[in-house]
């Protein structure tokens, strides 16, 4: 089984001011503003949703491919992936642009300055399934340039391929009408819990509304878990509890790909979710959402400490 990722690939740029920006600024002249901030730390993250969700699959050996629009300064990252397992061929560099970037600046009061550059993602519409991944079993749609989210899950319908509908962060920006879109015939809707009431705030849907367009919901609810609904029923996913937690940045994103990797395996959604509830907490005790490593008998390892599986996870092991 196939499993296409869609969405963006970024850096983030993340820099630590030792000072405080709020001590800068001077309140009777806000009206021309030129400042620059001596930063002590700078540090890159390979992020941007596709990569983050794909980097978790291909650790759980699932081999994703991953379909998005990228920059002329993706070369060591696209390295970096294909050596974890990702499969880039669906990946186009755009000529004379950067990936999205991330830049954000926080001060000792935990203040923060950010800019997001769309950069590359900009062109994601670019790509079409038909063209690049034709052959896809499953599609994730996950946060992007807008009208590629809204494109991708009209092709996939039309191809007949079922998608997972991930407006995450974008949930924010979408009308209503854009969100009923991309969601009106997925095999999945996935978002947390402040996603979901803004879905039902924007398009007017009660869960029960939502759920008669949609095959299937994930709801994650942070250090509670989350709840699947599957067929009318619900099933309970219990978090597993994190050693330490350093960012939750992806957590989100891993949790997906933990049980998209259970789906892929066919094996029983309780099972499935709380791998994806694993696969989060591994992000948890990182910083960024790709620098969690684990091998296949350490996850299970993981697992079986918390969870039984009555062996079903022997199929990732053997
Ligand atoms: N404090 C925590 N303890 C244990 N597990 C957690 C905790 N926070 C998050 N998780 C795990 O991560 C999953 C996703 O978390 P959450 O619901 O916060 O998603 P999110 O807000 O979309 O995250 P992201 O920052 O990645 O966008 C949860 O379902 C849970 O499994
Ligand atoms: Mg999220």
């Amino acid at each position: 089984m196939k499993i296409v990722v869609t969405g963006s690939i970024a850096y983030d740029y993340l820099m630590s001011f030792p000072g405080k920006f709020t001590d800068s600024l001077v309140a009777d002249q806000l009206h021309t503003v030129s400042l620059s901030f001596l930063v002590d730390s700078l540090n890159r993250q390979r992020g941007g949703t596709a990569p983050n969700i794909a980097y978790t699959l291909a650790l759980l050996g699932g081999r994703p491919c991953v379909m998005a629009t990228a920059g002329q300064d993706f070369g060591d990252y696209r390295t970096w992936l294909e050596s974890h397992g990702v499969d880039t061929s669906a990946i186009v560099e755009i000529e004379n642009d950067f990936c999205a970037s991330f830049f954000v600046n926080t001060d000792q009061a935990q203040n923060q300055i950010a800019s997001f550059y769309t950069g590359a993602m900009a062109h994601a519409a670019r790509l079409s399934f038909a063209k690049y991944a034709a052959d896809a079993d499953l599609a994730v749609i996950s946060p992007n340039a807008p009208d590629a989210m809204g494109q991708y899950a009209a092709e996939c319908r039309a191809l007949g391929i079922p998608y997972i509908y991930d407006p995450s962060q974008q949930a924010a920006r979408f009308t209503g009408e854009e969100l009923l879109h991309g969601l009106n015939g997925a095999h999945m809707l996935t978002v947390n819990e402040y996603e979901h009431k803004l879905i039902q705030d924007k398009t007017g849907l009660s869960e029960d509304q939502i759920l008669q367009r949609v095959g299937s919901l994930l709801v994650t609810l942070a250090s509670e878990g989350a709840r699947l609904i599957i067929n009318g029923d619900e099933i309970r996913i219990p978090s597993v509890p994190p050693h330490s937690i350093i960012d939750p940045t992806g957590a989100g994103d891993a949790f997906r790909a933990g049980l998209m990797r259970g789906m892929q395996l066919g094996l029983p959604w309780e099972i499935a979710g709380r791998m994806g509830a694993l696969a989060a907490t591994y992000v948890l005790e990182q910083m960024g959402p790709q620098n969690h490593h684990y091998s296949l008998q350490e996850f299970v390892a993981r697992y079986r400490q918390h969870f039984d599986d009555d062996g079903a996870l022997d199929v990732l092991i053997t």
